[in-house]
């Protein structure tokens, strides 16, 4: 399990990822902004989790499309299991990061940041079965127009397209869960402290995803004639106790 300490690789953005790509000496998870025990040992559970809520990555021949694979094991398990199942797998994120991803027939690289990334765009409107967007929206905030990221990849889905925001930080689940007896447990067992978190209330947080800011984006989603969830992390997730997902399904 995770601890309460601030990842160190908080704050970074899409040209930080581009030069982390490159960076000699990193392990995979850095490379994606994680410290190894944020991932290591945990990215097959993270792949289960995600096929549990996305049932149309098991079906045949879909159009999947992964905004922000990365380059860790999750996105070449889902290379595979796209490959294996004779989906059609697209991929976007910079050219240095999708360097480490392997070839594989079916899949389809684009460099570029989403929803910039006109050609892709243009070409996917209302085709793709499956969109995942994991642990990429925080990014998303600080460097993209936020809405038009949603709006974009709405547009994109075919009817009952299913599409994860997932591994969203929101800063008001880890408020909720430090202030709570639980949480004070949690932090001192794992700092092996006797004193309590810190938890800030009533300030402002720049850049950071709270429950207005998920609220917001199911709101709009709903508003634009699409069904959408607040759903839980598995448990046995490393960070599920300050992380959440959003599905979206075009009816
Ligand atoms: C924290 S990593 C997550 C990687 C992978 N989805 C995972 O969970 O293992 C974030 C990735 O998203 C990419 N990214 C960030 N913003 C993006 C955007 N607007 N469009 C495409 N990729 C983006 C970064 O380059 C990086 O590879």
């Amino acid at each position: 399990m995770a601890t309460s300490a601030p990842n160190p690789y908080a704050n970074i953005g899409f040209e930080d990822f581009r030069r982390l790509a490159q960076q000699p000496g990193l392990s995979k998870y850095e490379r994606i902004g994680f410290p190894d025990s944020y991932r290591e040992g945990f990215e097959a559970e993270i792949f289960r989790d995600i096929l549990g809520k996305l049932p149309r990555l098991n079906e045949d021949r879909q159009v999947i499309l992964d905004v922000g694979p990365g380059c860790s094991d999750l996105p070449v398990m889902l290379i595979e299991h796209c490959a294996a199942r004779g989906h059609e797998l697209h991929l976007v994120d910079s050219a240095e990061m999708l360097g480490h991803l392997p070839d594989r027939a079916g899949t389809h690289k684009h460099a570029g940041l989403f929803p910039n990334c006109p050609d892709l765009v243009a070409a996917q409107q209302g085709r793709v079965n499956v969109l995942l967007c994991y642990s990429v929206l925080h990014y998303v905030l600080v460097d993209a127009a936020f809405f038009r990221f949603l709006d974009t990849a709405l547009s994109l889905l075919a009817p009952g397209g299913e599409f994860l925001i997932g591994d969203i930080p929101n800063i008001s689940k880890r408020k909720r869960f430090f202030a709570s007896e639980t949480g004070v447990r949690f932090h001192q067992e794992f700092m092996k402290t006797a004193e309590r978190p810190e938890v800030r209330f009533n300030q402002i947080e720049p850049d950071q995803i709270d429950d207005a800011v998920v609220m917001a984006l199911l709101q709009r989603a709903r508003a634009q004639g699409f069904d959408a969830y607040v759903v839980p992390q598995s448990r046995a997730l490393p960070m599920a106790n300050r992380r959440e997902d959003i599905l979206i399904v075009r009816p």
